[in-house]
Parts: C-alpha cells; structure tokens; sequence
C-alpha cells in the first residue's frame, strides 16, 4: 500500500494537492521566459509546486533545472555548482556530460571526475582563478539554449544563501546585468524560505535584484482542499475520517502543508476503522513530543526580553508591542527594545512579520510554548 501522507521531502502526484492557480501562473511565466520569484515559510511547498511545474511542462522544447545553493558559502561553490547543473540536467545521456562540458567551458579548463556509478553523477571542477571566466559560466544556459533550440528555466532553490557571499551585492549586480539580457531563451525562478533575507533581496529599490520578476508569495493550502485531500486519503486506504476531524487537523496545524501532511500520519497510525477524538489527542502529542528537543533549543537561545515577547504573541497579541499596558504586562522594558526584539526573532525565523502583523512561524511551536509557558489555548 502507498504511503497515505508524506511529509519531510518535496511531494507530489497523489500526494499533492490544490495550488491550481499558482501552477497555472508559474507554468505561464516558465512558458513565456517571465522571471519568477516564489516566497514563502518554510515547509509551505515551494519545491514542491516547483518540480510539478517542471515536471508537466518537460514534454514541451521547454527544459528546467533545477538547483539548490544551500551548501553554497562563497560565489566560487555557486559557480561550481551552477555549472555542473546545468551541464547535466540539459544533457540527455551521461555521454553528453563531458562532451558539453568541453564545448561550452574549454575556457574554464574543467576537470570532469566520476564516481563508482559514472552514469549517475559527476564531478566539476573549474579553475576561477581568472575572474573574468566567471561570465562564461553564467551564459552557459544561453549558450546551451541557443545550441539546442530550446527554451530553459533555471530554478534556484534557497537563493536568499546568495546575500552571505562576500561582496555579495556586487556579486548580484553581476547576476542580474547578465540574466536580464538572456530572456529570449532563458528565465530564472529563484526562491527560498528565509522571507525576511529574500523581501529585501527583492523588494528593495537600492538592491540589484530589485523588480527583477513576477513575485509569487506562497498562500496557504485552504482548509476545503485540504479536507477533501485527508478524507480522501484516508478512505483510498480504508479508513473513515469525518469531515469534523479533518478540519480539526488543519485547524491545530494552521493549514501549514507539512504539518498537516505529518499530522494526519500520526492520526492514520493511530485508527483502526474510524478517526475518534482521542486519535487525534493522542497524534498531536506525539507531534510535540517529537519536537521538543528541537523546540527546548529554540528557547534555549533566546533572552528574557525576547521569550516574553513571544509570550505576548501566544497570547493573542500581533501588534501594538510598545504600548505601555503591553510593556509592562510582559515585562519587556522600553519600547525602544521592540524593534531590537522583532529584528532578532525575525532573522532567527521564529517569528513572521507581514503587513505589521507578528505571528509565530512555526505553529507547532507555538502550540508547544503555550503548553510549556502555561498559556490557554
Ligand atoms: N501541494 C501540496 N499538497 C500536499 N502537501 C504539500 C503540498 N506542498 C507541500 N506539501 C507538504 O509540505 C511538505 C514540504 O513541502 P516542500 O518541501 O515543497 O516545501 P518548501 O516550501 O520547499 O520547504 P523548505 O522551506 O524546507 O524548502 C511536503 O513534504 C508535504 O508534506
Ligand atoms: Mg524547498
């Protein structure tokens, strides 16, 4: 039998569900070489909607590579990376891989090595010595795109990494004087979790990347589409889940994607014929359970100030941080430490702040810090 939930890695087929409308647009832009930037919290499901984008439109003289820079820390690790991607994704055997190499980087002298399974991957390595060089790998796509008569979209996963290089925004200004000049043949659709790093990447009129695409902020899967996509789950693997039980998921998770994937798991495990109460009482503390020690860490690093901002926000409060009755009830000082306090819980992604208004991140931590700062639900 299939897994009836899946959580933990991108999804897909069965497993994927709603985000028509996104699909639709992305598709649209990867089409028509629209530059395209997706944000959103981690775990929503930007890889996800990613590579099913990808994967429909890959019949068509359309090709996307995809590529993620996490483990990138200097440019030199992205232009490695970058190469080699490119180079393997748009070749159709594992023949080609040394062939393209040596037609479109004979400047850069690579040096291509295997592993014990040469058909699966290989190893690039590009002496950066001469800087100037580094353009040839940039126009590789094009220069790709045109040899082939093909359109190509290259996605770039965790790109906000980009803004920890040194000299990091030279670096962009370079990225961005050369893609923009490539949009006949090739797009880029860049993205990544970390919204605060990827908001002033994007949004800000003095950075390079500035209205460099279409911005897509990820939304969450709505409460409807997710309830058919539980109880269907669970009756294609013979078991009963009422429609009761499946809001009551989304709504102790948030709607966040991989959350409810997880939950539902947990609950799946637990049902013999038919989901009851307790089942889901039950998943949800192993849900907690799971985390905590992750969630202990969390608070393990945070000051005084900081934890009892956050008590203020499990306790309903979004905004208005610096009036007095506020100040004094958390005990969080002067007003003058609220935006110290925002600043540092938002670079280290606990909290989210949009249009002014703060919420928790991640809502299975909250629900563990209202349990463990006794806050009532
Ligand atoms: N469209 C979807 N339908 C059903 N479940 C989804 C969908 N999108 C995401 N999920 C759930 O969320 C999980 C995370 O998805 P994904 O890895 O695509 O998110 P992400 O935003 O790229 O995460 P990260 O921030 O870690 O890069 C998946 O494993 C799955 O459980
Ligand atoms: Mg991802």
């Amino acid at each position: 039998m299939d897994n009836p939930f899946v959580f933990g890695a991108a999804t897909h087929g069965q497993w994927f569900t709603d985000r028509e409308k996104d699909a639709k647009r992305l598709s649209a832009n990867f089409m028509h070489g629209i530059n395209t930037i997706i944000i959103s919290p981690r775990r929503w499901g930007k890889t996800s909607l990613v590579l099913k984008v990808a994967k429909e439109l890959s019949e068509k003289k359309l090709k996307v590579v995809n590529i993620d820079i996490f483990s990138c820390r200097t440019q030199e690790d992205f232009y490695q990376i970058f190469a080699k991607e490119v180079i393997k994704q748009t070749s159709n055997k594992f023949e080609e891989w040394v062939e393209n190499t040596k037609k479109f980087l004979s400047n850069l002298t690579p040096k291509i090595s295997f592993g014990s399974e040469p058909t699966l991957d290989f190893e690039l390595s590009i002496d950066f010595t001469n800087k100037q060089l580094n353009e040839d790998v940039l126009s590789l796509p094009q220069k790709i795109a045109e040899s082939k008569n093909m359109k190509i979209v290259i996605c770039i996963d965790e790109f906000q990494q980009i803004s920890e290089f040194k000299d990091a925004v030279i670096f962009q200004k370079k990225l961005r004087s050369i893609w923009q000049l490539q949009s006949q043949t090739v797009s880029y659709c860049l993205f990544g979790s970390k919204k605060h790093l990827l908001n002033t990447l994007f949004s800000k009129p003095s950075m390079p990347f500035y209205k460099f695409g279409d911005i897509i902020l990820l939304q969450k899967i709505s409460t409807t589409d997710w309830i058919n996509y539980i109880c269907k789950r669970f009756k294609q693997t013979g078991k009963k889940i009422p429609e009761t039980m499946a809001v009551k998921i989304c709504y102790l998770v948030d709607n966040h994607s991989s959350y409810v994937q997880q939950l539902s798991w947990l609950v799946w495990i637990r049902t013999e014929k038919e989901v009851f109460e307790n089942n889901i009482k039950t998943a949800l503390d192993d849900l907690l359970n799971q985390n905590s020690i992750l969630f202990y860490n969390y608070v393990e690093g945070l000051t005084s100030l900081q934890i009892n901002f956050l008590r203020a926000i499990a306790n309903g409060i979004n905004k208005n941080f610096s009036h007095k009755e506020v100040l004094t009830k958390y005990n969080l000082g002067n007003s003058a430490n609220i935006a110290r306090i925002k600043k540092s819980l938002e670079n280290k992604e606990i909290i989210d702040i949009s249009n002014g208004i703060i919420t928790f991140n991640d809502p299975v931590f909250l629900l563990w810090f209202k349990k463990e700062f006794g806050i009532l639900s």
